[in-house]
């Protein structure tokens, strides 16, 4: 009977798509933390910039949050969104031929970046830094995606759209609208163009755009994954769905005000960041609301987390989530930004976020997908508790290192002796750091490490299914009568 269901699903939907956007996600991951750990060691240890412009850190900075965010994260959400569709709308996507052009689109915006920003080709726009050419790319891919995804939604068999719908349906459309709104500038040639906006509201735009960068896309997007499945994987209903509705609608009024605490004490007019201090206070209440109705979802089944390490990922995400957003608030008032501003304990906040959220509800969606994808079990599930341990172990050695570099930075850079001057040089606060970044690089190579083994089982499950026929006959079954 289960097998019966289970063809008429391969038949039903357009998987195939969704297959190599896993795939690739899981590749980008490996890619995105590799150029993370050379980074890290890059701080701890100068020489590897090896004095060459193509592989400083300036230039591969942008290399590693391009990768994790966008590639990573990008084809993360865009087979979780066209997974999820499917399932809760009951129907097919709209359009196979739209979802492979995003496919490709997307892996080229990849490509391009990969091989423009180390030759040092950047708008200097943080998230924002490949040329023009490549953001017409980006917004013609993203609006495909955007297409399909509402059209698909509107053939759906169901009554109602369920909420994850919400969430990506919100990321997509503010993200073309962010994305387009910053991008807008003058091109002086293929490679070169500067920004229609200029002094304090170049920032402002900027900033509008990075912060719903964090609020829509590793936000919100990453939101529609966890209310899809982390019930799914916990075989249980969501804890409250009224919550969820609350959740989404509170995030959208919210997010867009936010931008205004990245810019506190600069030419901005001083009450736009009292204004995003005070939204960002108020976002705890939603942001906690939905993080516990994540983790409620198990009420009365916590003796799951025992024994399956994909719920323990989505749960311990939550957690992540439910610690960044306290944090993030708490940064953004204006006596705290005094000290956090420019420091590490920025890296820290960002990396509880795109370590322990982000990553950690990717993963485990994507561990939930293989199995459903390719019709089989995973290849290793001790491989799975492995990854599970380095990259939980590995995010809090991260994290806790730039917390307390971050922190003592802060608090070095404003001592004064008692003669009210300076009490250390900068370069004496940078040679401090020199421990907490070799740290910061261990915390994430355990982390990579954890990765690179998700790789290896991802790709040895899938020959697993191969070797099995698992797949093929799901796919060559006969469709049933009902179907
Ligand atoms: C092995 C794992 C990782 C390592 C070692 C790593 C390392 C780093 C380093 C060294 C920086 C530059 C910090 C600085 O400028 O002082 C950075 C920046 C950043 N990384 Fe990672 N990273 C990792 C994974 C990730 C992941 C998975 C994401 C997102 C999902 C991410 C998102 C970011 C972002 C957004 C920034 C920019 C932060 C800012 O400008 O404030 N990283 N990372
Ligand atoms: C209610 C939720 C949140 C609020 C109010 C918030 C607030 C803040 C604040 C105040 C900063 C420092 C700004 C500065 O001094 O320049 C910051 C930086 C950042 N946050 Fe959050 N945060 C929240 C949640 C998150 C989450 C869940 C993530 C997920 C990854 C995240 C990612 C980032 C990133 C990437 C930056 C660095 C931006 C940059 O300077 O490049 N934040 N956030």
């Amino acid at each position: 009977m289960e097998a019966t269901a289970e063809r008429t699903v391969e038949q039903k939907y357009s998987f195939d798509v969704v297959r190599w956007f896993t795939v690739m996600a899981v590749v980008y991951l490996v890619v995105g933390a590799a150029v993370g750990v050379y980074i890290a060691a890059e701080l701890a240890w100068p020489f590897l910039n090896f004095d060459s412009p193509y592989i400083s850190f300036g230039r591969l900075r942008p290399v590693h949050t391009n990768a994790v965010i966008f590639a990573f994260g990008g084809c993360t959400l865009m087979a979780t969104a066209f997974y999820t569709v499917q399932r809760t709308c009951g129907v097919r996507l709209w359009s196979d031929k739209l979802a492979w052009f995003t496919f490709w689109g997307w892996n080229a915006v990849i490509v391009l970046a990969v091989v423009t920003l180390p030759l040092g080709l950047t708008q200097s726009k943080e998230y924002a830094e490949l040329e023009w050419p490549i953001d017409i790319l980006i917004a013609v891919v993203w609006l495909a995606f955007t297409i399909n995804f509402i059209m698909t939604i509107a053939n759906r068999k169901t009554s109602h759209i369920y909420v994850s719908n919400w969430f990506f349906l919100g990321m997509m459309v503010m993200i073309v609208y962010l994305h387009v709104v910053n991008s807008l500038s003058i091109p002086v040639g293929l490679f070169k163009s500067y920004s229609l906006f200029s002094g304090v509201q170049d920032a402002m735009i900027q900033w509008w755009w990075g912060h719903n960068a964090v609020g829509f896309y590793l936000t919100a997007g990453f939101l529609g994954i966890m209310y899809y499945f982390v019930p799914k994987q916990a075989n249980r209903p969501i804890y409250s769905y009224r919550l969820s509705v609350i959740h989404f609608w509170a995030l959208m009024f919210g997010y867009v005000w936010l931008g205004a605490h990245h810019l506190q004490y600069t030419a901005l007019p001083d009450w736009t960041g009292s204004l995003g201090a005070a939204v960002s206070i108020a976002m705890i209440i939603p942001s906690w609301g939905g993080a516990v109705n994540g983790m409620m979802t198990l009420s009365g089944a916590w003796d799951k987390l025992r024994t399956d390490y994909v719920l323990r990922f989505l749960i311990i995400a939550l957690a992540f989530y439910a610690m960044s957003t306290f944090e993030g608030p708490v940064m953004s008032l204006k006596t705290v930004n005094a000290l956090s501003h420019y420091t590490d304990w920025t890296i820290g906040h960002v990396h509880s976020g795109a370590l322990g959220w982000v990553a950690g509800i990717s993963i485990g969606a994507i561990y939930h997908l293989m199995t459903r994808l390719w019709h089989t079990e995973m290849w290793s599930e001790k491989l799975v508790n492995v990854h599970f341990w380095t990259a939980t172990i590995g995010t809090v050695i991260y994290v806790v290192a730039m917390w307390v570099s971050g922190i003592m930075q802060g608090l070095m850079w404003r001592a004064y002796d008692e003669y009210g001057t300076l009490a250390y040089t900068f370069v004496e606060s940078v040679a401090a750091m020199h421990p907490y970044y070799a740290m910061r690089a261990v915390g994430g190579g355990i982390f990579l490490l954890g990765a690179i083994i998700m790789l290896f089982n991802i790709l040895m499950t899938v020959r697993k299914s191969a070797t099995e026929g698992s797949l093929r006959a799901a796919r060559s079954a006969p469709i049933p009568a009902a179907a």
